[in-house]
């Protein structure tokens, strides 16, 4: 993610309790990873020092600080696919996925009615359930 994306995710948590962690959530989903150039411009875009950030970033082991070799699967975490149950097929991906496919959170694919939902390279996938989405992480893990 480039200064722009960094602004654009910090706009969309400000004034929010507690800004931190969402933001880095959302430079993950958008990148895989969060890079010390990110590091720094949260930190400054948030008032906070770099050591401050990092730390955050170290003791959460959800946060890589560097990119990933494994397939992704990005998986909708966002409230409409919350509430077609993505939380509970979230922490089964994780399981099944083991360490052969990166699983990552994203906010919104724009399938909201049609969720839980997920892409897997450039195609989007909807209404997953334990089966579909078990195809797609063996899909993913190739
Ligand atoms: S909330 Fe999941 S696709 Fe919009």
């Amino acid at each position: 993610v480039n200064a722009a994306d960094i602004d654009a995710i910090v706009d969309r948590h400000a004034g929010r309790e507690g800004p931190l962690l969402p933001i880095l959530h959302d430079v993950q989903a958008a990148q895989g990873w969060i890079s010390e150039p990110d590091i720094v411009a949260i930190a400054k875009a948030l008032n906070l020092s770099r050591a401050e950030v990092s730390g955050v970033v170290s003791f959460y082991h959800d946060f890589r600080r560097a990119p990933t070799a494994l397939p992704t699967l990005k998986l909708c975490r966002a409230e409409a696919c919350q509430a077609r149950g993505s939380e509970p097929l979230a922490r089964w991906a994780a399981e099944q996925a083991e360490c052969r496919v990166s699983v990552e959170t994203v906010y919104c694919l724009g399938l909201c009615s049609v969720g839980p939902a997920a892409m897997l390279g450039e195609d989007v996938h909807a209404r997953l359930d334990r089966t579909s989405l078990g195809e797609l992480l063996v899909r993913a893990a190739g």
